[in-house]
Formats: structure tokens, C-alpha cells, sequence
């Protein structure tokens, strides 16, 4: 089979790695990929944004499988598009529709769809610009802190979590007035839950899905979970605290629901659903849905996963997702994310990398890197990501920081922490 695999970071390196393993991969493109994409199969030098590029490239190589890494594509329409394409009817898509996506791609969405099933998850109202004086006498009326979230795609920033109503009303003004652009022309307000996040991912045909293992991300850049909001600084798998009652509340309470819920939507969705949650007390809620893998959870969760998964993503067309049975194997695996000197600010790219070939006992995903000839540089924030195993995550960590070490380029950096709430 001849797949193509959209995206750029750690999460699709890792893919492509899990992918190449299978027997049924004849051939793996990934577009546009990075320095390490390039070692288990073919770059293409293509954006996954630019769908004609795509559909044009698809069937030209006569491509099978289309596995779709990032949000954007999929909130955009990706699946749609292609399926739209004469002669593409029959091409496998791993990725929702755009109208399931709309899970991640409209907050305001999200929390409708929940309420309507009472799924779990924080209270809430929404305004446009013309209910802003609704808006404001709402944020009074909520005791602080006060989470004000875009309702559209605002790459990861679009979430304020305010400490006061006077500094909530200024931050619902501005993003009223365009402060994430049109992602903020709906602004959700929401109820602050208090208690500690995991996450949880599924595949699914709309229909049936199986779990994947639980995980958990840092997302801070700081240790000790301070400072800025990153796209993923560590990820740990699984998660100490979820345990099988936790977990059936999970299944009971949030993923079937969702699952019932897509299905009154009339909406293919084929792919991932990745629920964002938080234990509060013995319960747990959902924080926001994804539709697509959490990165850098990915880089901790498929090696877990000892199923094909080309086999689990075939299944998904060809309705037989619930003969397989889901094997994760014992060992924990840890996540550690070397960045940029700066990041998430401002950095620098084009750094030297080397190291890599010293690496022992962790597996080098990468996420920000490009070849430059011989060498390989940086090229993007979240550099490289080290995965290990280990009875625990304890064990696994220690793998994967003392193979940080031994990575060098210039303004290097990484939380030596991950894990320290568990
Ligand atoms: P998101 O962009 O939806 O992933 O949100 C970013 C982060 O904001 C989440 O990972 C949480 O840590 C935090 N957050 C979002 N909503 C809430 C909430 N209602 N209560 C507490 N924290 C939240
Ligand atoms: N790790 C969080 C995300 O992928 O959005």
C-alpha cells in the first residue's frame, strides 16, 4: 500500500517510524516531513494546507492512504476535498470530516455538543462582538479565575486563564476586537476546573473505536509547570493516577457519548479523537476535544502500541475495527522535548545538531529538524524528542535524560521534570 502522511513535527515522525514497521506499507511519502521522516521514508516537499498540491500528488503516485498528522488540514476540509475528487472515492482518509473536526475547530461547537449529552465538562457561555455588554455582566457575575477561550484555531494560544474579572473583561474586549483575528470573533467563558489533566486518545470509524494508551503532556516551559504555554514539552505514558474506575467513568461518561454524538452529526469521522481531561475530585471532565493525535503524547503513546498500525487505520474503512484486539505492551515510556534556546518566543534555527549517533536506549523522534547537506539543523522550536522505556516512567526518564545530554547544539534546553506531579 502506498500511504502519505501529512505534517512536520515529532507526532509525524513518530508516525512514519510505527508506520514503515508494517507489512503493508509498500510505500510511505510524508509532505512535508522532517530530517527524520527522511530515514523512514520520502519527503515531499508540499504543505499539507495546499489540497490541490495534495489531490495533484495522490493521483499522480496513485496513492492508497492518506493519514493526516495536524489540525489545520482537517478543520479546513482535507477529507472532504480529497473524497471530492473524481477517482477518490475509494481513497482512505485517516482524519475526520470537516464537519466532525469541528470538535477541535469551534470551542463554541465543542461545548454545545457536549452540553446536549451531558458529557462532563466546564460551565460555559459564548459571545459574539454584539453581545459584548452580555458578556461582560456574565464575567461579574463568575467567581475567578476565569478561562476565556477563541473559538476558533489560534495555534495553541487562544486559551487565557485570568486571575480577576477586571482583567477577564479587558482580555474578552480584545479578543472581541480581533486579538487572535477571526478565531476570536466568538469568545467561549468558562468555568476554571481545578484538578490535574491526562490524556486519553481513541481511533474510531464513527461507529466502534478502541483506546489507546493513556498519556500525559507538560506543557510548560518552566519546570515545575511554569512560565509560558509551549506545544508540548514532555509526555509520559501511562498515567499513574487513571486507574480502571477512573477509566470506565471515562468510557461511560465521555468517549460512547462522544461516539453516539458524532453519529447523530451524520458526519464521517475516521481517525482520532484525542479527549483533553481533568480529574476534579473522582471525576473527570472534558477539557476540549482534538481531532487528531496529541503531540508530543504520540511520541510516548504509538510505542507503546504493539498492533500494525496500518492494520488498525485499514480497519477503520473496512469495518472490522472491533475484531482487533488493542495490545500495549508493559513497559512506561517517557517523552523528554529538547527545544530551541527562546522558544516559545523568539529563537534562532539553523543550528548544528550532533549527538544523535550516541543515543542509547531512547528512540530520536525529531520535530524541528532539517538536513543541510551532511549535517542536520534545527528548524523549528521543539527540536527532537527522546522516548524511552522503562518499568516506570521513573526509569524511563532517566533514559531519556541522560541521552539529552549527550545531543548538542546551540541553546539547547529541556525540562528535566517531566512527570514530577505523578
Ligand atoms: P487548550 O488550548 O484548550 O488545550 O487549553 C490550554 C490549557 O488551558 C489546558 O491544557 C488547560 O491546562 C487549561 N484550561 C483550559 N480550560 C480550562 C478550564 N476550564 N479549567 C482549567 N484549566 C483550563
Ligand atoms: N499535547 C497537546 C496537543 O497536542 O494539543
Amino acid at each position: 500500500m502506498k500511504i502519505l502522511l501529512l505534517g512536520s513535527g515529532g507526532r509525524e515522525h513518530t508516525f512514519a517510524w510505527k508506520i514503515s514497521q508494517s507489512p503493508h506499507c509498500g510505500q510511505l511519502y510524508i509532505a512535508p516531513g522532517n530530517a527524520g521522516t527522511a530515514a523512514v521514508g520520502v519527503n515531499v516537499d508540499m504543505q499539507p494546507n495546499d489540497f490541490e498540491a495534495v489531490g495533484k500528488f495522490v493521483i499522480g503516485q496513485a496513492i492508497d492512504m492518506v493519514v493526516v498528522g495536524p489540525e489545520e488540514p482537517l478543520v479546513r476540509g482535507i477529507y472532504d476535498y480529497l473524497k471530492a475528487q473524481p477517482g477518490l472515492e475509494k481513497l482512505r482518509v485517516i482524519g475526520p470530516s470537516q464537519t466532525g473536526a469541528q470538535l477541535e475547530g469551534s470551542k463554541a461547537f465543542a461545548k454545545r455538543f457536549m452540553m446536549e449529552r451531558d458529557i462532563p465538562t466546564a460551565a460555559y457561555a459564548e459571545f459574539t462582538a454584539d453581545q459584548l455588554e452580555d458578556g461582560l455582566a456574565y464575567i461579574d457575575q463568575q467567581p475567578p479565575p476565569i478561562v476565556l477561550k477563541a473559538d476558533g484555531l489560534a495555534a495553541g494560544k487562544g486559551v487565557l486563564i485570568c486571575s480577576s474579572a477586571e482583567e477577564a473583561k479587558a482580555e474578552f474586549r480584545a479578543m472581541l476586537s480581533g486579538k487572535f483575528g477571526q478565531a476570536s470573533s466568538r469568545v467561549v467563558v468558562e468555568e476554571f476546573l481545578d484538578g490535574i489533566e491526562f490524556s486519553v486518545f481513541v481511533i474510531t470509524d464513527g461507529k466502534k473505536y478502541k483506546l489507546f494508551p493513556i498519556a500525559k503532556d507538560y506543557k510548560r516551559i518552566g519546570e515545575g509547570d511554569t512560565g509560558l504555554n509551549t506545544g508540548g514539552m514532555g509526555a509520559v505514558s501511562p498515567v499513574t493516577f487513571v486507574d480502571s474506575q477512573l477509566m470506565a467513568k471515562v468510557e461511560n461518561w465521555i468517549i460512547s457519548p462522544t461516539i453516539t454524538g458524532l453519529q447523530e452529526l451524520n458526519a464521517p469521522y475516521v481517525g482520532f479523537i484525542f479527549f483533553g481531561l481533568i480529574r476534579v475530585g473522582n471525576t473527570p471532565y472534558v477539557i476540549e476535544y482534538n481531532c487528531r493525535m496529541g503531540d508530543p503524547e504520540t511520541e510516548a503513546v504509538l510505542p507503546r502500541l504493539e498492533n500494525d498500525l496500518v492494520e488498525l487505520m485499514m480497519a477503520l474503512d473496512d469495518g472490522n475495527l472491533s475484531e482487533i484486539e488493542i495490545k500495549i505492551g508493559q513497559e512506561a515510556a517517557a517523552t523528554v522535548i529538547l527545544v530551541s534556546g527562546g522558544y516559545p518566543g523568539d529563537y534562532e534555527k539553523g543550528k548544528t545538531i550532533t549527538g544523535i549517533d550516541e543515543v542509547e536506549g531512547s528512540i530520536v523522534f525529531h520535530a524541528g529538524t532539517r538536513q543541510e547537506g551532511d549535517k542536520i539543523v534545527t528548524n523549528g522550536g521543539r527540536v527532537l524528542a527522546l522516548t524511552s522505556y522503562g518499568a516506570d516512567f521513573h526509569e524511563a526518564l532517566a533514559r531519556s535524560m541522560s541521552n539529552a545530554e549527550k545531543i548538542r547544539y546551540e541553546g539547547k534546553y529541556y525540562r528535566r521534570d517531566i512527570g514530577f506531579d505523578l
